[in-house]
């Protein structure tokens, strides 16, 4: 296969769009869309705009897509995470290589029916599990592969999910039932699992859980609280999720940014928070300063559907009457766990725990990893990203890894464009190398949080080489 790779794109949302679609305009030489399937018109019509896709090649769903001839070398499936097996399975038979958003999908067995179709076909699947990637996990991986610290004996990883995501993904958005998408352990873990197996370097052998939704349910609701934030609530100003909080005002963004060593940034969010008329009349004479004043990322763009991406105020309200993410948040359908904890013993003796909470003061992962010769602690947050290396026999410590927050740092800092990178080498590559998480190894992450959802629900301890074979029959 040659450079430039073409590919389909599947679902031109948040990562199909801004995230692969991006990489490759900004990497012409190396990635070239030339099709795309997306029901939201302004999306299609947009990405088509954008790579240069004729309309003969814009399709409204991947069956349309699909019941053409092989288009190219790669599908990219970046659908919601239940609509991910039958276009991934459909492009394994056609002869595409996949590159598949996680979780690979959201039940066990389709899951395992990918894996295999994937092994039938000879094809490269690639899993967006980004967080290997990243500068900071490709790090500690190093470190723990030259030896420095040791034997490893004992990890304790944590991903804490800032309050407001929280109430976004999991309690008004697209993850928060999971009779309709997935297990949270799944959908918000599977990149903390799949890093634990990477780094513990052996496959997991027993799985408990705990965990349960305590927060986010109708007998909290506060007295007199309408279904929606703005129909009259008569706590708006004490509820930390009245929604205009966070899709107009960006309290959470703000509050991530002042937690940031970059001093600039700091400046700019104090000025979005208190000049706001202000910053409304510079940003009509200095463009620069209406990405500010009209924020429309995350998670503000989940808001946007099919009409025109005004983010202006009047419109987010007119949004905010009727969309799920202007709902109550005592009122949702949401069943997902707002806390969990998962115990794991690995085949070489290593044990871990991996603890998920919905309530965190700021957004990211953060772990410890105890071995035989020096502890590693690691911040991996928005705000900035910090790895410690602290020595037993001398007694010292040392910062070995410094991240700070960049402008860039939410959309590109994830490793997203390493894994990309990394995908296209193992495409293109003589000796058909597998990218850094092959079909097989990725399957082990999700295995592991569909045996901790068991463990949680049936108060049982999972041994993970029974769970595996009788997954493999399904
Ligand atoms: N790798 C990561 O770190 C990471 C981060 C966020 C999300 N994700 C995953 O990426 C996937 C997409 O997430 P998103 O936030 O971009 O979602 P999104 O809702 O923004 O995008 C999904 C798109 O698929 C389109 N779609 C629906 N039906 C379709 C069909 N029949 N044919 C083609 N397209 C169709 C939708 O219209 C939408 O535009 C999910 O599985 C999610 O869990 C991964």
């Amino acid at each position: 296969m040659e450079l430039p790779i073409s590919a389909v794109l599947i679902g031109a949302g948040r990562r199909g769009l801004q995230i692969y679609g991006n990489y490759a305009l900004r990497f012409k030489n190396k990635l070239n869309f030339v099709a795309i399937a997306e029901p939201i018109k302004t999306r299609r019509v947009k990405f088509a705009y954008l790579h240069g896709i004729p309309s003969n090649r814009c399709y409204k769903s991947w069956e349309d897509l699909f019941s053409e001839d092989k288009l190219a070398d790669v599908a990219f499936i970046c659908t919601q995470d239940q609509m991910h097996t039958d276009p991934c399975l459909l492009a394994l038979e056609k002869g595409y290589h996949v590159l598949l958003e996680k979780p690979m999908a959201h039940r066990l067995e389709d899951c395992i029916k990918i894996v295999k179709k994937v092994e039938e076909t000879g094809k490269i699947l690639g899993v967006s599990h980004v967080l290997r990637y990243t500068g900071f996990f490709s790090t500690i991986y190093e470190i723990i592969q030259k030896g420095l610290l040791g034997d490893i004996i004992n990890i304790t990883h944590r991903e804490n999910v800032m309050w407001y995501h929280y109430a976004h993904s999991y309690v008004r958005g697209p993850w928060a039932n999971a009779d309709k998408s997935s297990p949270m352990i799944l959908t918000k873990c599977c990149h903390d699992l799949d890093l634990l197996y990477y780094m513990v370097g052996s496959l997991p052998k027993k799985i408990s859980s705990f965990g349960n939704l305590i927060h986010f349910k109708s007998e909290n609701a506060p007295k007199g609280a309408p279904e929606f934030c703005l129909d009259g609530c008569p706590i708006k100003d004490k509820c930390l999720y009245y929604a205009p909080r966070t899709y107009i005002d960006i309290i959470p963004q703000i509050q991530m940014i002042e937690k940031s060593d970059n001093k600039f940034l700091k400046i700019l969010g104090r000025l979005r928070k208190n000049h706001v008329n202000f910053l409304t009349y510079i940003s009509k004479i200095i463009p620069l300063f209406k990405e500010l004043r009209y924020y429309g990322d995350f998670p503000i763009y989940y808001l946007y559907t099919d009409q025109k991406e005004d983010y202006s105020d009047e419109v987010k309200v007119r949004i905010l009457k009727k969309s799920p993410y202007g709902r109550c948040v005592y009122k949702c359908d949401n069943n997902v766990v707002d806390h969990q904890v998962v115990n794991i013993e690995f085949e070489n003796g290593v044990t871990a725990n991996l603890t998920m909470n919905g309530f965190s003061e700021q957004e990211g992962r953060t772990l410890r990893i105890d071995g035989t010769k020096a502890t590693l602690k690691g911040e991996f947050h928005i705000s900035g990203e910090k790895i410690f290396y602290y020595d037993h026999f001398s007694g010292k410590e040392k910062l070995v890894y410094k991240k700070k927050l960049t402008r860039e740092s939410g959309e590109y800092g994830v490793g997203d464009f390493e894994l990309l990178n990394a995908y296209i080498d193992s495409l293109i590559s003589k000796e058909k190398t597998q990218p850094l998480t092959n079909a097989r190894e990725c399957l082990e992450s999700h295995l592991m949080a569909f045996a901790a959802n068991e463990s949680r629900i049936k108060g049982t301890v999972i041994d993970m080489d029974e769970f595996r074979k009788k997954s493999n029959n399904l």
